[in-house]
């Protein structure tokens, strides 16, 4: 056994501990934003011990918590920075007058920990942001009470979020390292204008009264993530307002048993067949994803080297050449 291995492993241990205590603010909290008595989620366990997918999926829990970094600590900085920028700076293009800017609805679905759906909030938006994920919608709300608008500051947690993943180490106490969050005060005036709305964003939003109703849609990596492709599309199209924009930014990983997996061109047809016109792209975010020889697209989508859940420290890259469009609904 190497030097120091047995440490590491009890060290581990005591973290996990501590990780554990997140977990059961953000359960605690969950219960008493959905008033969820303590012994009717006892029982629910137990009924559903012998089921094929535990209640409490551990992997679905520490990927959940593991997007503290990526959306609410300065370690996630550099990820959001290649990405929230563009769509941040898009949607202050679109919609110029700040002071007009909280009559204009914009949509996020599969909003994760809800921060770039924070940011579009922060710029005046009214925005709504949509999780079907309880793992995630339950860190998300909490995450977000942890703003304290009486003493105008946040209250602070550490987590340890590399101690599930050993493999790609080059220094040993790598997977001991603690991130601390959130690093913003959520300002209670963005808030005001803020809903995360739980649900699959393709059932959620078909009434009469949600359809041709957002300004915007927003999808951070998120359109790949959709079982049916098509019907998000759809989805996206249908609670468009004539005249609405859709900024997509994102790759194409075809997530659980996804039912279609069109290449990038497949999705642009697609897109235009639904009734969107895609806009000429400014040129900022990374390079043209088509060659003159593709006159179509050209100028119209760009593909960018974008981080996701990436350890900085770690002998590992997770990136993805994230395509970057904005379509209007015609
Ligand atoms: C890869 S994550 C991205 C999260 C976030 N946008 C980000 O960039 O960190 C995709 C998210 O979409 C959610 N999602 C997938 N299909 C959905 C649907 N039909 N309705 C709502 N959310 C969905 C997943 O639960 C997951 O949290």
């Amino acid at each position: 056994m190497p030097s120091g291995y047995l440490e590491r492993l009890n060290e581990t241990s005591n973290l996990i501990k501590k990780n554990n205590q997140i977990a059961q603010k953000i359960l605690d909290h969950s219960l008493a934003f959905y008033k969820i008595p303590l012994p009717d989620l006892l029982h629910f366990q137990s009924a559903h011990k012998s089921d094929q997918r535990p209640i409490g999926d551990h992997t679905s829990v520490v990927q959940s918590l593991q997007h503290f970094v990526r959306d609410w600590s300065t370690d996630g900085a550099y990820e959001r920075e290649s990405t929230f920028v563009q769509i941040l700076s898009t949607l202050s293009t679109i919609f110029p007058e700040a002071d007009l800017r909280a009559r204009q609805k914009i949509l996020v679905p599969g909003a994760g920990l809800g921060r770039l759906a924070y940011e579009i909030s922060a710029l005046g938006f009214t925005t709504i942001a949509n999780e079907y994920s309880f793992y995630m919608s339950m860190a998300h709300r909490w995450v977000l009470s942890l703003a304290d608008h009486d003493k105008g500051g946040v209250q602070q947690h550490t987590y340890y979020p590399f101690l599930n993943w050993w493999s790609h180490q080059r220094e040993s106490r790598n997977v001991l390292r603690g991130v601390t969050f959130p690093e913003v005060h959520p300002s209670s005036e963005a808030l005001k204008r803020y809903t995360l709305l739980e649900g699959d964003f393709t059932k959620l939003f078909l009434d009469d009264r949600e359809r041709g109703s957002y300004d915007a849609v927003v999808t951070l990596f998120s359109i790949d993530t959709a079982r049916n492709i098509v019907e998000y599309l759809e989805s996206i199209h249908a609670v468009l307002k004539i005249g609405g924009t859709w900024v997509n930014l994102g790759p194409l990983l075809y997530g659980t048993a996804p039912w279609v997996e069109p290449s990038l061109e497949e999705i642009l047809q697609l897109t235009q067949r639904l009734g969107f016109e895609l806009l000429p792209t400014d040129g900022h975010f990374g390079t043209d994803s088509f060659s003159d020889q593709v006159l179509e697209w050209r100028g119209k989508v760009r593909g960018c080297l974008a981080g996701y859940n990436w350890d900085k420290e770690s002998l590992n890259r997770n990136a993805y050449e994230a395509q970057f469009w904005v379509a209007r609904k015609v």
